[in-house]
């Protein structure tokens, strides 16, 4: 099947997503020989331009957006897969104009739906009348699916109505990072952490994931999200469900699917009676970052001054299940903090006795730190006797250090869209979220949201260029713990 050639057709192909992310990944799977000689790529949105105009945009955008520069003649060849078709996606009688584009040749549809979820419906609706839809197809969606658990399944459902969950392709862009797909490599290919990962060896977990810009020109639509709906219940969830999944029978995609659900099943509910000791909500108020002043989120271009819409989320999230319990994981996710750096941090017991209380009073606990990004790695810390002739021990925490740029130096580091454009091509659904995923996760985050908005309390401010309210450091305190930073 992944042999054969495939027509992606990429609605909202003029889009944000479409130019920095979809087709300088479809550019790389061809300079890398894995997109079949005679599958082409259909854009498809509501502008007039003929295939011209189209190449132009398209050669523009790869030339800003793949960084190593291009290569001729992949960039023809590339070119030469274009189509474009304009289309009004409301009017589903026009969807005959896309099928005539389409008639020529049987080959694997693959309809990406890069535009507002409000439309996937009408998509659906206007394929379906124009016959555009067999058991062969696949659609993968972007998220955000829904708002809460009730608009994700009227989302769900509009597409569900025509192509069955095997069909269906639920991005998350963190599934195809090349380090959140190593956590199953580190878990499961190292009977070190095999035997190790579970409440008798761990004491607790933090997973962070900073960004140090803020609203990117985009301040309505994110202010409707806010850093709970737009990070927590995708990117940081599916993070923990991998760390934390019992391990699957093997790489199948309906395996590790059921495996992550059940650790989602498993997340104690948090609402309006703990709200306040495992949740903190933020949102950024004027700072620096690299000494540069950058406005507070009221302040951005297109601001409703009022809003108390949160920018950073601290959470302690605990799993209900033999393996976890009495394990914390405090996650952490925020816009506006010093830089882009996210992590997990796995924190091991301390030692039951310390013989070395001479030398070290205080034995600090080995700590794993898996660094997603930037400077992927990953790093074990640990003890170590300082070499020397001394009559008494000297002994300190140093680590063992991965880094996949010194490690790897030759691989160029691949873009998540790159994996996932592959898996879909190939038609393997691992790295996609399955409806009953997406459904649980929103259930938990709902009772989260509807906690907050119970208490009205405004999010906490925190200076831009920061690592975030004040009181997410006594979150963690308060167990005595403290964040790595
Ligand atoms: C997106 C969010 O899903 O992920 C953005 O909508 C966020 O708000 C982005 O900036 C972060 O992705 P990455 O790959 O840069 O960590």
């Amino acid at each position: 099947d992944s042999q054969s050639a495939s027509e992606i057709v990429l609605f909202g192909a003029l889009g944000d997503l479409s130019r920095r992310k979809l087709l300088p990944a479809l550019y790389q799977l061809d300079l890398a020989g894995l997109l079949h000689p005679q599958s082409r790529i259909v854009g498809v949105a509501r502008t007039d331009m003929d295939i011209k105009e189209f190449n132009d945009f398209v050669e523009t955008n790869l030339n800003e957006f793949v960084s190593e520069g291009l290569e001729s003649e992949v960039l023809d060849r590339f070119l030469s897969r274009l189509v474009y078709q304009q289309l009004d996606f409301s009017d589903s009688a026009a969807f005959k104009n896309l099928a005539q584009t389409l008639k020529q040749g049987h080959k694997t549809r693959i309809y990406y739906f890069s535009t507002p979820p409000a439309i996937y419906g009408a998509i659906c609706d206007g394929l379906n009348q124009a016959k555009l839809i067999t058991g062969n197809d696949r659609v993968v969606m972007e998220k955000p699916i829904g708002d809460s658990l009730e608009s994700s399944k009227v989302i769900n459902d509009q597409v569900s109505r025509f192509f069955k969950e095997n069909q269906i392709y639920r991005i998350d862009h963190y599934l195809g990072k090349e380090t959140v797909l190593n956590l199953l490599v580190l878990r499961f290919a190292n009977s070190l952490f095999t035997s190790n990962w579970d409440r008798n060896s761990i004491d607790h977990v933090q997973i962070t994931v900073a960004e140090s810009v803020g609203i990117e020109g985009r301040w309505g639509f994110y202010d409707e999200a806010g850093q709970m709906r737009d990070m927590v219940q995708n990117h940081l969830l599916q993070i923990l469900s991998l760390m934390a999944m019992e391990p699957p029978a093997d790489l199948s995609a309906d395996s590790i699917r059921d495996e992550k659900l059940k650790v989602l099943k498993a997340l104690r509910p948090i609402n309006h009676l703990n709200i306040k000791e495992k949740t903190v909500r933020g949102q950024y108020t004027d700072g620096y970052l690299n000494g540069v002043p950058v406005p507070g989120y009221l302040a951005e271009e297109g601001a409703n001054e009022k809003s108390s819409t949160e920018t950073f989320v601290a959470i302690k999230a605990e799993i209900d299940n033999w393996r976890w319990s009495g394990v914390p994981f405090y996650l952490r996710t925020g816009k506006r903090m010093p830089a882009k750096h996210s992590e997990i941090v796995v924190h091991f017991k301390e030692q039951p006795h310390n013989i070395f209380k001479d030398s070290y009073s205080d034995l600090p606990a080995n700590k794993l730190t898996i660094r997603l990004q930037p400077d992927e790695g990953v790093e074990l810390q640990m003890m170590n006797k300082i070499p020397g002739i001394a009559s008494q021990l000297k002994i300190h925490e140093n680590k063992l250090d991965l880094s996949f740029s010194q490690t790897y130096s030759d691989e160029r580091v691949i873009d998540a869209y790159e994996r996932l454009m592959l898996e879909i091509i190939n038609g393997n659904q691992s790295l996609f979220v399955r409806r009953d995923e997406v459904e649980q996760a929103w259930a938990w985050a709902d009772g989260i949201i509807e906690a907050w908005e119970s208490t009205q309390e405004k999010p906490k401010p925190y200076a831009a260029g920061s690592w975030g309210p004040v009181s997410s450091i006594s979150l963690i305190a308060r167990d005595d713990r403290q964040w790595v930073e």
